[in-house]
């Protein structure tokens, strides 16, 4: 086939030897947490190659004219986006209204799963577990009575953008300082949740609808982490802590799990994975309450793939784990897409009529 892989650039990830290019000052310093560096773009276009023609797509403002012009057969898509609460959805709606097939979820869904509190509506329709929440704009929106510790985290972001370690507050003090904090620095409401207190694991996924499958299961070593920070997988534990030169101990994968709990976080995280309508893949991140039940926290369709093992990325770790290279887990996510549009059929018959 004809790939195209549309991705956003890390532009200091280009040369670095270069300062990183400092955002604009009115902008949070990880504005660019979310974009892919490019080693994560040259080794998505060399697992691509080893089955398919490949272009890549730097989806800036003029993507849609480039898209249409090439036409390709099918778009591996790693875009986040450029601007709002919606961006992730923004190359997959151009990708439907030019008709082209692509990998992963659908502007819906990808939409909806980086607003956390459209997420946990839906996930609270459909009866998966999430941890008790409250949406807040400003102080006085503080509900009262309420039980600490408490997660607060932005609404609407990613990549523990704005889930520092100061995110788990103690008291009613602590929770304002941080709401204070996410609505300057973000604009946005925040979310504030019942802090679950048990283990953390993160469950990649692969498929759709009822042939899903479940990768083994990364566990979050907080053990690992700095002396006397949270337990929590924060902005500092992901970007700042673990550096592909001095990695972190802080996955273990398989996580060494009695079979009855594997078993409830592997169906948890597929009634998630279809109550949020996602497809092709997903990684979901899960934590168990005080009373050893596991929930779910949030869901990622767009999952990171940094593809060097130092660099410590779930979804590669746990295909790794499953014996799947990081070309094989590429092209098995292009596989299970293009079963889902009927490619595999359609090109199979190309490649015959040409023999
Ligand atoms: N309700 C919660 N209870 C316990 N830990 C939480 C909760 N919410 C978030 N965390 C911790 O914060 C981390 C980042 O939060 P998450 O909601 O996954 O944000 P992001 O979208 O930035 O990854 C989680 O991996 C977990 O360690
Ligand atoms: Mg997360």
């Amino acid at each position: 086939m004809n790939v195209a892989l549309v991705f956003n650039l890390r532009e200091e990830s280009v040369n670095d030897d270069e300062p990183p290019s400092r955002p604009p000052a009115e902008l949070s310093p990880d504005i660019y947490a979310e974009w892919d560096d490019i080693d994560t773009i040259t080794a998505v276009e060399a697992a691509l190659s080893t089955r398919h023609q490949v272009a890549l797509i730097n989806a800036d403002l003029d993507v849609f004219q480039k898209l249409r012009e090439l036409s390709p057969d099918f778009v591996f898509n790693i875009a986040e986006g450029l601007h709002g609460a919606s961006r992730e959805a923004q190359i997959p709606a151009l990708l439907d209204m030019l008709q082209i097939p692509y990998s992963g979820s659908d502007p819906l869904s990808l939409g909806m799963c980086l607003d956390k509190q459209r997420t946990k509506e839906i996930l609270k329709q459909h009866r998966v577990p999430s941890p008790r929440f409250w949406i807040v704009a400003n102080p006085v929106e503080i509900p009262r009575n309420l039980r600490y510790p408490l997660m607060v985290k932005p609404c609407l972001e990613g990549s523990s953008k704005g889930v520092t370690n100061n995110a788990l507050v103690h008291n009613r003090k602590e929770l304002v300082r941080q709401l204070e904090w996410i609505t300057a620095t973000y604009s946005q409401k925040a979310i504030i949740e019942e802090f679950l207190p048990g283990r953390e694991f993160t469950v990649a996924l692969l498929g759709n609808g009822e042939d899903i499958r479940v990768l083994p299961i990364v566990e979050i070593n907080f053990a690992s982490l700095p002396a006397g920070c949270n337990p929590i997988y924060s902005y500092e534990a992901k970007w700042l802590w673990d550096t592909q030169e001095s990695p972190l101990p802080i996955f273990d994968c398989p996580a060494r799990l009695d079979p009855f709990l594997a078993q409830q976080i592997e169906q948890l995280c597929r009634n998630a994975f279809n109550a949020l309508g996602c497809r092709d893949w997903c990684r979901i991140d899960v934590r168990l309450d005080a009373l050893g039940r596991p929930q779910v926290i949030e869901l990622n369709p767009l999952p990171g793939i940094l593809p060097r093992p130092e660099q410590n990325s779930c979804f590669p770790k746990a295909a790794r784990a499953a014996g799947l290279s990081y070309t094989e887990m590429i092209l098995q996510v292009v596989d299970i897409a293009s079963q889902r549009y009927n490619l595999v059929q359609e090109f199979s018959n190309e490649s015959r009529c040409l023999l």
